[in-house]
């Protein structure tokens, strides 16, 4: 019995040595260690044997098992090696390769204009405020002393959803919002940069487009502190070279008023169709803040004074960047979009 164990243990090591892979494995554990293999066929056998032969026996099949196991567990454990390897080398990168290129997205003209404009107004120490797009007929025009039946509100071609709501023609709306929210109706000093809408549409204007207000009021502002002000913005934006001329003009939410006009830049004043022969274009609208819309948003005009100014940030962007027709900020063509990647002053 021991020959035919012996003999058994040598083809079943042959047999595991040679496997080829795992399913001739399997069948060699099968045939020898399986409930019907070899194996077990001489244990069950063992029945017919003396008592003392039998423990001797017994524990010479274990030995043999335990060796057989291990031995298909290290060709397991080979085979395991090899798969890894073989999807190692199948899924290896070649990092030197070069890559494919990512598309990156712009900045919009109009949000570099902005975010240029906050920089500059929070440098001296201004804050940056909102107010809602969709606004009342109140914060639009009355509290600014733009009473109804006002001829002025003609020059501002509005969109109303109801007689009360309106899509805000200007950010002069948020000068409101503000002093009536200040509640120790104490100095203010904020810009209010935001989305307007007017019924217009041509190569300059569009019937949505951008402002920016400025809003200051404290004891004794007057029109030097406007005009000290304007001229750091206009030449911090444009160039500092630029002159700044101060036209009289009327708004009714300020007296005095004053429309802003900068030196072209194109022919530099001497005349061109950029600045249609004149020299000079119009930038904004400023003045110092009327009375009565100081009352009528609770501040004292005996006590306080104040300056506003407010313009158009669509055209701040076309004069930076040579843009000749506002709809172009608004189509959303990438390859109008793509030539302000980096393009940075
Ligand atoms: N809101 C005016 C407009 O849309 C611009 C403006 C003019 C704003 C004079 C002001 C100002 O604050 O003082 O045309």
């Amino acid at each position: 019995m021991k020959e035919q164990i012996e003999r058994i243990r040598n083809l079943a090591l042959e047999e595991i040595s040679k496997a080829s892979g795992r399913k001739e494995l399997d069948d060699a554990r099968v045939k020898y260690l399986g409930k019907k293999g070899e194996l077990t066929a001489v244990l069950r056998g063992m029945g017919a044997l003396s008592p003392e032969e039998r423990p001797v026996i017994g524990s010479l099949v274990n030995v043999v098992k335990e060796e057989l196991e291990t031995l298909i567990e290290q060709k397991e454990e080979e085979y395991d090696e090899q798969e890894l390897n073989r999807k190692l080398k199948e899924e290896t990168i070649d990092i030197t390769l070069p890559s494919t290129k990512v598309k990156r997205g712009s900045k919009h003209p109009l949000n570099r204009v902005i975010e240029e404009v906050e920089d500059l107004f929070v440098s001296m120490g201004y804050d940056v405020v909102t107010g809602p797009e969709l606004e009342t007929d109140e914060y639009c025009f009355e509290r600014l002393n733009l009473p109804k039946g006002h001829p002025a509100r003609d020059m501002q071609d509005s969109f109303y959803i109801t007689s009360e709501y309106l899509l805000r023609t200007q950010t002069s709306a948020v000068q409101a919002r503000t002093m009536m929210a200040n509640e120790e109706k104490g100095p203010i000093r904020v810009i209010c940069p935001g989305k307007t809408y007017r019924r217009d549409d041509d190569a300059t204007h569009s019937h949505q487009f951008a402002q920016v207000e400025g809003l200051v009021i404290d004891k004794n502002v007057s029109l030097a502190d406007l005009k000290g002000t304007l001229e750091v913005f206009v030449k911090k934006m444009l160039g500092e070279n630029l002159e700044l001329r101060f036209r009289p003009s009327y708004f009714p939410f300020t007296e005095p008023s004053y429309e802003v006009d900068v030196t072209c830049f194109k022919c530099g004043g001497k005349g061109c169709n950029l600045c249609k022969q004149t020299g000079w274009i119009e930038l904004l609208g400023s003045g110092i803040v009327h009375p009565n819309v100081l009352k009528m948003n609770g501040y004292d005009p005996e006590k306080y004074s104040g300056f506003a100014f407010g313009t158009g940030l669509d055209r701040l962007a076309m004069f930076k960047y040579g843009i000749t027709d506002i709809r172009l900020l608004y189509q959303n063509d990438v390859r109008f979009l793509n030539q302000f990647d980096r393009a940075d002053r």
